[in-house]
This record gives structure tokens, sequence and C-alpha cells, in this order.
């Protein structure tokens, strides 16, 4: 769902396409600040470590992990798992973002490649692929095309995971998402149907959704402690998990007998 004005626009009113949006000299360095600066963001980030090493225990425990993180920006993911994992790529068109992941990682092979142009990878395949912060703002043909370029590198028993970081089913999105219509700016929001739908359509299925960040109220500060709190009774009941704004989706190939249903 996308409202009328775009936020990164050109001279002349074109829209920034989102390829285009973070190459910018200072995206890199700006984008690594938010994760210091902003409180909100930083507990995302907690949660999302949190949940990532439990995602490794509970799919890929005692297995030699080679990793591509696709649109890896500033390496914050594959940064985090590097050091778990036997091999790690990361892929990303802008070298503003890759500059600071240089600066930042250490076992990891960084590429500057637009896949989705040129597959640089293809004949190599990953049990793990990661694209976080990346689907949401894509544009549809840019979800379909990152997709038909990374489903091919994923192995058989492999798993795509990734996030939609405004989930339109949690109440603060939605509240945003009306707020943002009312005054007519910019803002994408995604249900996580439509994120189903769009790995199905790849061929992928969802097998676990691990909620992140439940409570976040503009302007009121919660002790990080009670997020902490809050987002564990949710990922405990898991009904409960539609609250959350950023859940992280664990997506594997469908079995044949599904794809024939497709
Ligand atoms: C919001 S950042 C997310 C970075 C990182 N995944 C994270 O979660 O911190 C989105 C990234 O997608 C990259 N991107 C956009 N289009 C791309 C494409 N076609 N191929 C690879 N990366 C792309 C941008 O350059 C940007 O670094």
């Amino acid at each position: 769902m996308k409202n009328r004005k775009t936020k990164t626009e050109l001279p002349g009113n074109k829209p920034l396409s989102y390829r285009d949006s973070h190459k910018a000299a200072e995206k890199g360095r700006a984008y690594q600040e938010c994760y210091q600066s902003e409180r909100w963001r930083r507990f995302l980030w907690d949660r999302e470590r949190l949940l990532l090493s439990r995602f490794l225990d509970e799919f890929l425990s005692g297995q030699e992990i080679h990793l591509l993180d696709f649109a890896c920006g500033t390496g914050r993911v594959v940064g985090y798992l590097e050091t778990r994992v036997a091999s790690s790529v990361g892929v990303d068109v802008s070298r503003s973002m890759l500059d600071v992941a240089r600066g930042e990682l250490k076992h990891t092979e960084l590429i500057e490649a637009d896949l989705t142009q040129e597959n640089l990878l293809l004949g190599r395949r990953f049990n793990l692929i990661t694209a976080f912060r990346f689907f949401l703002n894509a544009e549809p043909e840019l979800r379909l095309a990152a997709l038909r370029a990374i489903v091919p590198l994923l192995a058989d028993d492999g798993y795509l995971v990734i996030n939609n970081h405004r989930n339109l089913t949690s109440p603060m999105v939605f509240a945003t998402m009306l707020y943002n219509r009312l005054r007519r700016c910019q803002g994408n929001f995604m249900f996580l149907s439509h994120m189903r739908n769009l790995v199905e359509d790849a061929g992928l299925e969802i097998v676990r959704v691990y909620p992140v960040g439940v409570l976040s109220i503009p302007r009121l500060t919660v002790p990080d402690s009670w997020n902490h709190r809050l987002d564990d009774v949710v990922l405990r009941y898991r009904f409960l998990s539609f609250l959350c704004e950023s859940p992280i989706v664990v997506c594997r190939r469908r079995s044949a007998g599904d794809r024939g249903r497709m």
C-alpha cells in the first residue's frame, strides 16, 4: 500500500527509484548512525539479533552455513552472522553503504552489483539468504526481480529470511498509515498476507514468523526492559504476532506437490 507523494525525489519531481535510494555519498554513514541514535531502531535490532540466533538454532543447528545477504547495505545483518557461518557474501548496489560495510566486516565477501540486472552469483548456492529492510520499500517490479534473482541461488534445503518493517496489522503501523493519509504524505506499508503472496509466487512458502517490535508509541519513552518483556510475551503466544511492527519471515522452497497446486 503506497501513498501519493514520494519521499525521495529528483529535480523535476521524478521519484528516485529504490535501486538508487541509498547511493548518495553520505547515505552509508547516516544509515549506520540511525542505529546508534534512534532508540526504537536499537531496540528492534536487539530483538532481530536475538531472533536471528534463535532461527539458527531452530532451523540450521549443526549445519555448515553458506550465507548470502542480499541488499546488505552497511553490513548490519551479515556482520552479526559472519562469525557463525562457514562463508558469507554481501551484495548491494550502493557504494556508500558498502564502504561502511567494508570498514565493519572481517570475513565477508562484499560485491557491488545489481543481481536483478546481472546475476553474478548464478551457479553458486547458499543455504541461507537474508534480505532485511528491502522488500517493503522496493517497487513491486523490483521485489519480483529480486526474488527471481535470489531464489535460484537458494539451496534446495535452504532458507530465505526477510522482514517487513511496517506490518499493517500492527495497531501502531495502522495508525501511522491513517495519519499519513490525512497529511497526504508518503509511506509504504505491507500486510503479512502480501508478503506471503509475494514469496509463494516465487515458489517459496513461509514456515515461521518471528514477531519483532510490539509497542512503538511516538513520543512515549518506555524502558527497554518493558519492551523486551512485551515482545517476549508475543513471541511465546504466537497468535499475537499480528501486533508486531517488524516481523521476520522464514521461507523455504515449496515441496513439488505444493508447486503442482499453484
Ligand atoms: C534500507 S537498506 C537495508 C540494508 C540492510 N539490509 C539492513 O537491513 O540494514 C536497503 C538496501 O537495499 C539496497 N538495494 C536497493 N536496490 C537493490 C538491488 N537491486 N540490489 C541490491 N541492493 C539493492 C540499497 O542500496 C540499500 O543499501
